[in-house]
């Protein structure tokens, strides 16, 4: 046994020091040290070796399979380096040919916009807080100072569920009443959050208006905020999303669960405020409605409005992404047309 051992180890490094591609290594490899091997054989037979020289035989052929296995792995680098060799002189690989593109996915526009929103937001102090899509009427227009015949509820055209009172939300503000129960505590805490989240409206589609859209709500409460405070964030956030030159002028404006209300306006970052066909010749773009929380909302989210203040904000950020990129037509956003997308 033990001299059948040493010359089949005899045997197989011969026959490795012939081989010279890889198909005979593969055919080497598993003639000697694979599974059903002529090595691995003669060790799995070592039961049928006399008993006093078991040990012996045994040691002896681990030793043999381990440095066939090692003599294996450089006969291997030296064959398939030396083919490599071969094939590159040959001329069969060409090295100048230009790698495979793989195909990678990219971050949606409305996406992109949104994550700059929240790193400007953060640096201010503003936390994400995520509100439901579904809400009830109460939550989206009857809290928020909108009880059933305002004639505010017109202008924001509702997708209604068969449940009576859940609807799809119309705008983010029905969060501001969800966090200042959750976030501040049924009215006991200040707030300091951005609630981003898709919005739904009943509307005809057009190039301008979609029946879904993001919106990105802010919410300040505390027991001294006042309007400059209002202004001199907002200016803030718009210096640090259109440059730091960015101007922003506020407009008296109207919402039932703001007072006062302003509408925000940027200078034009197209044609820096000359008049262009973007901002209809005025000069300004319109990027947010905003306004002090009015006393009745900060009441219904169960703040006595005799100690707390705060302001609130609605920004868009598709119409955002529109300006900044000159996006004609807002339906292209959920339409999935991978040439659009593939812009960004
Ligand atoms: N929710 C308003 C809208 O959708 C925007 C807004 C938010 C206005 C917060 C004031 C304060 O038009």
């Amino acid at each position: 046994m033990q001299g059948e051992l040493e010359s089949l180890y005899q045997a197989a490094l011969a026959a490795l020091a012939a081989v010279a591609t890889s198909d005979g290594l593969h055919e080497w490899e598993v003639m000697y040290i694979g599974k059903n091997g002529s090595v691995t054989k003669m060790l799995r037979g070592v039961g049928a070796v006399a008993k006093e020289e078991r040990a012996a035989f045994g040691k002896r052929a681990n030793e043999i399979k381990e440095a066939l296995t090692n003599a294996f792995a450089q006969r291997d680098d030296l064959v398939k380096g030396q083919e490599l060799a071969q094939d590159l002189e040959g001329g069969d690989i060409d090295v100048t040919l230009p790698g495979r593109a793989r195909p990678m996915g990219g971050l949606h526009p409305s996406t992109q916009t949104l994550r700059e929103f929240y790193d400007i937001w953060a640096e201010m102090g503003f936390q994400v807080y995520r509100s439901r899509d579904i809400e009830t009427d109460d939550m989206n227009f009857t809290l928020l100072n909108m009880p059933p015949d305002h004639p505010a509820r017109d202008m924001q055209d509702t997708f209604y569920t068969t449940t009576p009172n859940v609807i799809l939300r119309t705008h983010t503000s029905p969060g501001q009443i969800r966090a200042m129960h959750e976030f501040g505590a049924n009215g006991s805490q200040p707030i300091r959050i951005i609630l981003p989240g898709m919005c739904y409206r009943f509307e005809q589609i057009t190039a301008r208006s979609e029946i879904q859209f993001n919106q990105v709500e802010g919410l300040a409460v505390g027991r001294n905020i006042r309007m400059s405070d209002l202004k001199g964030t907002v200016a803030e956030f718009a210096r640090k999303m259109f440059g730091e030159n960015a101007k922003v002028r506020f407009r008296a404006s109207y919402f039932p669960f703001t007072e006062p209300s302003m509408e925000v306006d940027v200078e034009c970052f197209l044609c820096g405020g000359e008049g262009c066909n973007v901002c209809k010749y005025s000069g300004w773009l319109e990027i947010a409605g905003s306004g002090m929380i009015h006393p009745t909302v900060l009441q219904n989210g169960g703040y006595d409005p005799n100690e707390w203040s705060g302001f609130a904000f609605g920004m868009g950020p598709e119409r955002i992404t529109m300006l900044k990129y000159g996006i004609r037509d807002i339906r292209y956003f959920w339409s999935n047309d991978l040439r659009f997308l593939e812009q960004f």
